[in-house]
């Protein structure tokens, strides 16, 4: 086989076969094919897409380039989730062990924030102690003895994804459906969860910038888990505003608290309450919807859900103190409202304006490797479609110095659209591929 003769195939719109992608990406991985052929195939593949069989057979190939962790194999059913990402996303903070505390396992590695969107590792790095560098071995002693636990995402996971991404990054092919889903999913198939639950997300604030696209992206990546025997449920949901009203490592953090208290923000309590009894059913450990709500109900009043965040953190060398007390995470040494500049509706809130607010505050990176700052960010104090009066509270800002809090206020001003009439609110949830 030659390299230049598959680029070829599918510049002109021909097929894979099974043999033909997986000797592609083995040949990747090792060096063989350089990267400016494997950039001209991708950008083939751009055009050309993939079926749903070559799809999963690359999703295959990547999942198998590097270590897989089978952990089905050490406790079962054990779910994974994955969110798209977006601003002010701590659902997987609280869905996580919600979820474990009614007795479903959750093995889960996660990122870092890399542009204007968190990451989950970041928000539980405001933890003093908290590590999810983990070795195989502590990874699977804390599944097994916690029934979860929550690591960064490994480097030795899907290592022809990591070549694959970086060289896509810088030649115009990240947004491709088929290489999106089998981008992710290869990290999910590596780990080994024999559920998953996916949030795709669309809007301003999320990769995927229209629903359309969100469901293309959510089919596939539904079609890759169940072809690979993975039971996977995936939900569609908005992201045109900020989910709940924290943007920033230690303000979510201290939302997803309230969340596993049952005080958190309607918004994003209802959307981690769904997404929790949707595991609870796909998992068999409640026959409807209707006993899911009821357990996840019962279990947030008994208090068994937030212990079950401290006892994580706490098997991951993380104070659990801060979490029982969220006053002890760390806070900004500036705090400053911005008020409202007028009376009226707000209309729209742009996501991803304040999510790169954020980052200039300190919470977020502008490049890999920059450190973050745990105690910035924002907190809304008001959301679409509520009226509020010229000067009441819009936005808290959390700030390193009273400088930084100034210097932003036009651009968070700017993420504001306003109405003289009463706007309707568009459903979280958008639909459910099963
Ligand atoms: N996230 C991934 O892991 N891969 C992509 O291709 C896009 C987003």
């Amino acid at each position: 086989m030659q390299a230049v003769e598959l680029i070829c195939k599918k510049r002109d719109g021909g097929t894979f076969s099974t043999e033909e992608i997986n000797w592609l990406i083995e040949q990747y991985t090792q060096g063989t094919i350089p990267d400016y052929q494997m950039a001209s195939l991708l950008m083939a593949i751009y055009w050309r897409g993939m079926d749903a069989r070559e799809t999963s057979d690359l999703t295959l190939a990547m999942a198998r380039s590097g270590e897989q962790l089978h952990v089905n194999t050490v406790i079962s059913p054990v779910i994974d989730k994955h969110s798209t990402g977006g601003v002010g996303d701590k659902v997987t903070l609280a869905v996580a062990p919600l979820v474990a505390a009614c007795g479903v396992a959750v093995g889960k590695m996660t990122g870092r924030g890399l542009g204007h969107t968190g990451g989950t590792v970041d928000k539980l790095e405001s933890v003093d102690g908290f590590t999810i560098e983990l070795s195989r071995e502590d990874f699977m002693r804390i599944l097994r003895e916690h029934q979860i636990v929550l690591a960064g995402q490994s480097n030795d996971l899907a290592p022809a994804d990591g070549k694959l991404y970086a060289l896509r990054d810088v030649t115009g092919t990240i947004e491709s459906i088929p290489l999106i889903a089998s981008s992710i999913m290869s990290k999910k198939l590596a780990i080994g969860a024999s559920h998953l639950l996916l949030d795709v997300k669309f809007g301003s604030g999320a990769f995927m910038k229209n629903i359309e696209q969100a469901r293309l992206l959510a089919q596939a990546m539904v079609a890759i888990g169940q072809a690979a025997g993975v039971h996977t449920v995936a939900a569609i949901t908005s992201m045109e505003q900020p989910l709940g009203r924290a943007i920033g490592n230690a303000l979510e953090l201290r939302e997803a608290i309230d969340i596993l208290r049952g005080q958190g923000p309607e918004d994003v309590s209802e959307l981690c309450y769904h997404e929790a009894a949707e595991i609870l059913v796909m998992t068999q450990k409640a026959a409807t919807l209707a006993e899911a709500e009821q357990l996840v109900a019962q279990t947030i009043q008994s208090g068994a859900a937030l212990k079950k965040l401290a006892e994580v953190i706490a098997a991951q060398q993380g104070n659990a103190q801060q979490i029982l007390q969220p006053e002890l995470l760390p806070v900004a040494p500036v705090r400053s409202m911005l008020p409202a500049p007028r009376s009226g509706y707000i209309a729209a809130i742009n996501a991803e304006g304040l999510g790169l607010a954020s980052m200039s505050l300190g919470a977020g990176r502008f490049k890999k490797g920059d450190p973050v700052d745990h105690r910035t960010g924002l907190v809304l104090q008001a959301k679409v479609g509520n009226h509020i009066q010229a000067g009441d509270p819009l936005i808290e800002i959390h700030a390193r110095d009273e400088q930084e809090a100034q210097q932003i206020q036009s651009a968070l001003l700017a993420c504001y659209q306003w109405s003289d009439h009463p706007i309707k609110i568009h459903p979280l949830i958008c639909d459910i591929i099963r």
